[in-house]
């Protein structure tokens, strides 16, 4: 399937190497194998994408009506993007009024109504964060039907379904970053940390706990396996001492790390979590036990929220990987006033994630705040 990915540095095809106390078993989905995504610096964060709309000043939006259906509000990433999602929206001409966000609750029931009932109030476009990334059928064959334009964000659909798309030549395309990429990112904050300083019980290897995301999207297990392949990629030997899901929630993973560190104590060497939420989590288990990042114990998130990046600045995380919300949202945005215009859009369209490091979270700090 074709895709274009906006800014390639690095292109490779990678086998999945399933590794860790268990595979978590979920379906390959949409993300080609072919198609890792790198980038290493800031400027990129949040720059127009090649696909961005054409003479979109001259295209009037006042009277379009936006349906946006979100997984789930209680998530603080999907807060982030919805709120930009809307902010981006208003500075391109929708009116609020026009605008309605919807809580799927975590349930794809509710969402499904909540999508029957958009159509059914005639909005001119979806944009949807699926509660279950295998409901992509049920709900394209919906917009299709009704022919109103639809943008899935975030939690990505499977390939085949995406295939779909391109070979009816639909109006239906998805916007997100390629989950391998941040897991690569992840596993490379703390392989360049060296092993002298990883390594703290001078086994040889990384002893490691992994706290995941829930288990329909992609995103938990790619990170959960890329992560791990760039420290055996360095030619590190890894070792699991504990995986649980932890379903994107700071409270599931503060209790899990806690669980841990009761088990494993100073055994554990780097606390893996799939997003920074569940980081965040996690660096109060690991405060609550008394030990110390940085000396005794590495943790790594991904999302670069705004207070993960103050505690990688604090030292109270090693790093983070931003998840750019800001790119996303206006990815969306872009696709869905090209659809409102007659325009197409490419079936995929890509971002970058970045590597958030000591080093280098001033630049965040800068530019997200
Ligand atoms: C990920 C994000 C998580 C969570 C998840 C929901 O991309 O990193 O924090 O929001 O999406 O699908």
């Amino acid at each position: 399937m074709k895709r274009k990915a906006v800014r390639i540095l690095l292109v490779t095809v990678m086998a999945i190497a399933a590794m860790g106390c268990g595979n978590t078993s979920v379906n390959d989905t949409g993300t080609d194998d072919d198609a890792i995504v790198g980038n290493d610096n800031t400027e990129n964060a949040a720059t127009e994408e090649e696909n961005s709309v054409e003479n979109i000043d001259v295209a009037d939006m006042t009277d379009k009506k936006v349906g946006i259906c979100i997984y789930q509000f209680s998530d603080n990433f999907m807060t982030l993007f919805y709120n930009e999602l809307e902010n981006y929206l208003l500075s391109r001409g929708f009116k609020k009024e026009n605008i309605i966000i919807v809580d799927g609750e975590n349930d794809q029931t509710t969402q499904t109504g909540q999508i029957d009932r958009l159509i059914s109030e005639d909005v001119d476009v979806l944009i949807v964060n699926l509660v279950n990334p295998s409901s992509a059928k049920a709900i394209t064959d919906k917009a299709v039907t009704a022919e109103i334009p639809l943008v899935y964000i975030n939690r990505e659909p499977d390939a085949d379904e995406e295939q779909r798309w391109e070979e009816n030549d639909w109006d239906v395309t998805y916007v997100g970053c390629d989950a391998r990429q941040s897991g690569i990112y992840q596993g490379e904050l703390i392989v360049d940390l060296g092993m002298d300083n990883v390594d703290l019980n001078d086994n040889g290897k990384v002893d490691y706990i992994m706290v995941k995301g829930d288990l329909e999207s992609i995103d938990t297990q790619y990170r959960s396996e890329y992560s791990l392949k760039a420290l055996t990629d360095a030619g590190i030997e890894v070792n699991c001492l504990y995986e649980e899901v932890g379903n994107w929630q700071q409270n599931q993973a503060q209790q899990i790390v806690a669980d841990a560190l009761e088990q494993y104590g100073t055994d554990i060497e780097v606390v893996f979590c799939n997003n920074d939420a569940m980081a965040l989590g996690a660096m109060q288990a690991i405060q609550a036990a008394e030990r110390t990042v940085g000396e005794d114990i590495y943790l790594v998130g991904i999302d670069a929220l705004s207070e993960a990046i103050e505690n990688v600045m604090l030292g109270n995380m090693t790093g983070t990987v931003f998840n750019d919300y800001i790119s996303q949202s206006r990815s969306t945005v872009d696709a869905a006033i090209n659809y409102l215009t007659g325009k197409e859009n490419e079936h995929y369209i890509a971002c970058d994630y970045l590597k958030v490091t000591q080093d280098n979270v001033q630049d965040f700090l800068d530019m997200l705040n």
